[in-house]
């Protein structure tokens, strides 16, 4: 799975103020500016302004007053889950300036793919303690390179639980992970545990694309659950998204696709072990681009919106969040002018539960000019 989705926004019905105004009824906004619905969800700490997974991103998007904080969570060599989108490290550390480490790159199949990197299973604790982040998006502020320490999920929940700000983890690769003997689920609720938070009521959602992890997590937890929903490469042309697989199914043989999840009956059979569904933002909002462009980008799209995923999960009462909602020009399509809180707001008018977004100052922004509009 890439660091940035390819997703953008739909336009053709009517966005704008109209988005604010015309496409839901007053009765299906909150009025209470204290509630925190449609949750704004930090995705990977307020990482559109400090390297994604550190104390710092979380603590800036703490700041900016987000409902949650999300860490992705790898395991180290030593068991120790550590904040990290992805178990292997060069996209986002500076271990390649570490000639100490240079011994440690080796190739691996991570979900099938063949990659030659350096593992986070492959260093202990002490040894992650010693890199440094970096900034994964190359068009962003690079200047807060290496600065600040891989911290691990117990630091981070201590800072949730110090900050009184919930908290969103994603096990990363779990049938991956399980192949070398870590059990990122029981990791997970290990750790949780250790700090109070293994309970019902707590401000917690435990994330996964692979539902198989989610099924074993079920019965060792009261937290709710989130089904991940991902997709490949959307055409342009049509807003169509290339079928993915998720890996657990896809290693005991199933050959269902993600989008079956979203069917009336897959929602069923997600609603049996999770209580929310997370489907990508394209399966919401379709992106489509004139005829005329040979190479449309995300900007050149409109939007279609695909209300009825939305309908159908509620029907059933699970909720909705979809992921990721980003500021730059680049990553909004044409029918958001350039600003990003409207594509908060369509979604906010859809009925969607909770977003992730790398702005969680653009989010909160929205919700209340939502709220009070
Ligand atoms: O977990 C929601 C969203 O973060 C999934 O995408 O790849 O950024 O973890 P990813
Ligand atoms: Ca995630």
């Amino acid at each position: 799975m890439s660091t940035e989705r390819r997703h953008i926004l739909g336009g053709g019905i009517g966005l704008g103020l109209g988005l604010m105004t015309n496409n839901v009824s007053a009765q299906s906004k909150v009025q209470d500016k204290n509630v925190t619905t449609p949750l704004i969800i930090a995705h990977r700490g307020a990482s559109g302004y400090q390297p994604e997974h550190t104390l710092e991103a979380y603590s800036l998007a703490i700041r900016f007053e987000a409902d949650y904080i999300e860490p992705d969570l790898v395991a180290t060599k030593d068991g120790v889950l550590i904040c990290r989108h992805e178990p292997f490290l060069s996209g986002t550390t500076n271990i390649l300036d570490l000639p100490q480490f240079a011994d440690r790159r080796r190739t691996l199949t991570l979900d099938g793919t063949i990659i030659t990197d350096f593992f986070a299973c492959d260093f202990t604790l002490a040894e992650i303690k010693t890199l440094r982040a970096r900034q994964s998006f190359s068009d962003r502020d690079q200047s807060v390179n290496d600065k600040f320490l891989i911290p691990t999920f117990a630091e981070v929940i201590h800072l949730a639980k110090t900050h009184k700000i919930g908290l969103y983890p994603e096990i990363k690769h779990p049938y991956w992970h399980a192949l070398s003997g870590h059990d990122l689920g029981a990791c997970l609720l290990r750790d949780l545990k250790a700090q109070g938070l293994n309970h019902k009521g707590a401000s917690v959602f435990i994330q996964s694309f692979e539902p198989e992890s989610l099924k074993k997590i079920r019965p060792m937890t009261p937290l709710p659950l989130v089904q991940l929903v991902d997709g490949g490469d959307v055409s342009y042309r049509d807003g169509s998204i290339a079928e993915l697989s998720p890996f657990d199914w896809h290693m005991m043989g199933l050959t269902l696709n993600y989008s079956s999840l979203l069917t009336p009956d897959g929602l069923k059979a997600v609603k049996a072990y999770a209580d929310v569904v997370a489907p990508w933002k394209r399966y919401l909002l379709k992106a489509i681009s004139s005829a005329e462009l040979s190479n449309p980008t995300e900007a050149d799209c409109e939007i279609i919106e695909n209300k009825s995923i939305i309908d159908n999960a509620h029907a059933l009462g699970l909720k909705v969040h979809t992921w990721t909602l980003r500021n730059e020009p680049k990553r909004l399509a044409k029918p958001y002018r350039q600003d990003p809180h409207l594509e908060f707001i369509q979604l906010f008018n859809m009925g969607i539960d909770g977003v992730f977004t790398d702005f969680a100052d653009t989010g909160i922004a929205a919700r209340r000019a939502w709220q009070t509009s």
